[in-house]
Order: structure tokens, then C-alpha cells, then sequence
């Protein structure tokens, strides 16, 4: 299937986890892909992975010179921009009393700033060329209640979540659709460090919480990042013309909204 044939699109944090799921499930759909990541090494090994229609670029998201010049660059190597997927984030975790200004600015910076600023990047892009766009938050279902140990990052997912609502019903008007996807918990290496967490802070053995947090899906499983392309593939294609603001559960069940 080409459902992306013709399109090109900018997806941050790509070099490894969900990103580079949505890359390859992108450029497998005819698109061509702007893998963006701070880590420049592994985009760039993972961008060749991928082939021809992929290509890596350095961003940071936390920084506004970064974002900018990223944002030029993919629309100047791929012949501007259709999608973006706002996927960069960080995982922070710690009892409210532990909780350090320093961390909650590193996490909000990436994962709420970060977001909104890429964001107005590419819709400024979008519109000044006119041809409208499709516009992918990753939010959590961290975002849709809080958690004992997880205060920052759930709130910077509830952040991504109104960032989402706000964007979506002003952009509309550009032809520009902002969604959000709301993963369950996805397997990978950030989950590795989410294991870590857990097992500092309750003292479980590596590999523990994430048999518990399985087993309690619904579906029976974690999920793979392979679970939420098609999400990513729908949300961008035409077909989603008259979805706007809304934020979708790929979760295998676990929250409903
Ligand atoms: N894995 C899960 O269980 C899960 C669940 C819900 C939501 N999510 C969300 O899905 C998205 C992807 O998650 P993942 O599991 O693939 O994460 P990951 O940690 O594996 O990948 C995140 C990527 O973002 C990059 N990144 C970090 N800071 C950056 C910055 N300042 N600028 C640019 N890139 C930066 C990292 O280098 C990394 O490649 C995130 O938004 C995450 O919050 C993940």
C-alpha cells in the first residue's frame, strides 16, 4: 500500500523506539521521512536503515534555533512539509516530595515546549505554503490521569493533550489537522528506563514492572511500537480531513474516553 505516496514528513525523536516505527511504517507508505533527534548518530544509522526516503537531521527541540533550523531544513531537503509527528519526549519519575525544579524544566522543555514550538514551526511552514497539513502529538495515557511517582510526566502529557485541543481548533481553519495519539505502555528502551525507575523507587527486580504493567492490558500484552502505525498513517492521510483535536487511545484497552 502507498497511502502517503507524494508526501513528506518531519518526525521528531525518530532515531530509535515509536519514532522510528512511524518513519519506517511512513516511508513503507510512500512517504519520504525526516528522521529529527538530538542523537544525530543513531538517526543517522537508522535513516539508513530505512533507504532513500529517509534522511536524518539534528534537532533539539528545547532550543528555539534548533527547531527553526530543523524545520528549514527538512522543508528545504524534502520540498516542504505535509506531516509533522511531535514524538520527542522524555520519562521522569519521582514521589512528589523528591521532585527538582531542575527535572521538571528539563522534562517540560522537551515534552511541552518542545511540542508547542516544533508545532508553530511547521504550522507557520504549512501555511505560508499554503497546502494545509497533518499535525501528530504523542501524548500518554499518563496525560489522562495521574500517577503516585509520575506527577511531571503525566502532566506534561495532559500538557500535549490541551496543546492539542487549542492547536487543532486554531489551525483547522488552515486546513492544517492537529491529533494526538495516546499510547498504553509501548516496549522498548524507553521502557527499559521506566523499569528502572520502578525498581529504584518500589523496589522490584529489573523486568518486574513491566511483566505487571503487561499483564494488566486488557489485550494481554505491552504494546510494540508496531501497534500505533496505523493510527500514524491514518491520521495523516485524507481520510482524517474531518478529524480535528482529538486525542486516540492505542492502548489495547486500558483507558476509555
Ligand atoms: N513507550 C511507551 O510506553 C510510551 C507510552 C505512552 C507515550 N509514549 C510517547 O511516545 C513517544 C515515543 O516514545 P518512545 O518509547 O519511542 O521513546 P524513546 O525514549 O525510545 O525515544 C524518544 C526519542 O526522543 C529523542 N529526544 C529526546 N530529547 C530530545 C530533544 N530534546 N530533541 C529531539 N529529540 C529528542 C531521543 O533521543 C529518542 O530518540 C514519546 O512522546 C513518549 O512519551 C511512549
Amino acid at each position: 500500500m502507498t497511502r502517503l505516496a507524494g508526501k513528506t514528513a518531519l518526525i521528531t525523536g525518530a532515531a530509535r523506539g515509536i519514532g522510528l516505527a512511524f518513519a519506517r511504517a511512513y516511508v513503507a507508505e510512500g512517504a519520504r521521512v525526516a528522521l529529527a533527534d538530538v542523537n544525530i548518530e543513531r538517526a543517522r544509522e537508522s535513516a539508513r536503515a530505512l533507504g532513500p526516503a529517509a534522511l536524518a537531521l539534528e534537532m533539539d527541540v528545547t532550543r528555539q534555533a534548533s527547531i527553526d533550523a530543523g524545520v528549514d531544513e527538512a522543508a528545504e531537503r524534502l520540498g516542504g512539509i505535509d506531516i509533522l509527528i511531535n514524538n520527542a519526549a522524555l520519562f521522569t519519575a519521582a514521589p512528589i516530595v523528591e521532585i527538582t525544579r531542575e527535572d521538571y524544566e528539563r522534562v517540560f522543555s522537551v515534552n511541552v515546549a518542545g511540542v508547542l514550538f516544533t508545532l508553530q514551526a511547521v504550522a507557520r511552514h504549512m501555511i505560508e505554503r499554503g497546502k494545509g497539513g497533518k499535525i501528530i502529538n504523542m501524548a500518554s495515557q499518563a496525560g489522562r490521569r495521574g500517577e503516585p511517582l509520575v506527577a511531571v510526566y503525566c502532566a506534561s502529557k495532559a500538557a500535549v493533550i490541551s496543546l492539542t485541543q487549542s492547536a487543532g481548533l486554531n489551525l483547522i481553519r488552515h486546513g492544517i489537522n492537529v491529533n494526538a495519539i495516546s499510547p498504553g505502555v509501548v516496549d522498548g528502551e524507553h521502557w527499559d528506563g521506566v523499569d528502572a525507575f520502578f525498581a529504584r523507587y518500589e523496589g522490584k527486580p529489573l523486568g518486574q514492572k513491566k511483566r505487571e504493567v503487561g499483564a494488566a492490558v486488557p489485550y494481554g500484552r505491552m504494546g510494540r511500537p508496531e501497534d500505533l502505525t496505523g493510527m500514524a498513517v491514518f491520521l495523516a492521510t485524507d481520510e482524517a480531513d474531518y478529524i480535528v483535536a482529538q486525542t486516540f487511545n492505542v492502548d489495547g484497552g486500558q483507558w476509555m474516553s
